[in-house]
């Protein structure tokens, strides 16, 4: 069963709860990183940890919520090899993987319906990347990284 990082703050965390609820009826196998409870905890504490994840490969992929879905998509785009799209809507959710291959998706527990989110996520999961011209756009992120790893800014 193939496995997706999860987790979220308090803002998306009756969200998170649903999705892996969700993710296990499509056949996954959520890894949840918390929270788990509606306390109020700082999101950095909880996009690291699937940020992490999916930067050092030991997860492909994964899903984050915060209330906007900011705060997460700032945090995780600071790891090599993340891609994290923040997606409002059907049609960015889409092309997040047909152009960026993004592998963490982000939602805004407060922004987001459920059944909204759980559409998004169904269209996520199941649309591969183009490659072709969309490959050399990555290949340059690949390369700022690189750069910055070895030479600072
Ligand atoms: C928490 O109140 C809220 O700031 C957080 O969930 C998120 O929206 C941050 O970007």
């Amino acid at each position: 069963m193939e496995k997706i990082a999860i987790a979220s703050d308090h803002g998306g965390f009756e969200l998170k709860e649903e999705i892996k609820l969700f993710l296990k009826e499509l056949g996954y196998e959520p890894v949840d990183f918390g929270t788990h409870n509606n306390d109020s905890v700082d999101y950095p504490d909880f996009g690291i940890k699937v940020a992490e994840a999916v930067s050092n490969g030991n997860i492909p992929s994964g899903i984050l919520i915060c209330g906007t879905g900011i705060g997460m998509s700032i945090v995780v785009n600071k790891f090599p090899g993340v891609r994290g799209a923040l997606c409002n809507d059907i049609y960015t959710a889409r092309m997040s993987r047909e152009h960026n291959d993004s592998n963490i998706l982000i939602l805004g527990g407060r922004v987001v319906g459920k059944g909204l989110a759980m559409e998004m996520i169904r269209i996520w999961l199941t649309t591969k990347f183009e490659g072709g011209r969309h490959q050399k756009r990555l290949d340059k992120i690949k390369e700022l990284e690189e750069r910055i790893r070895r030479e600072g800014i």
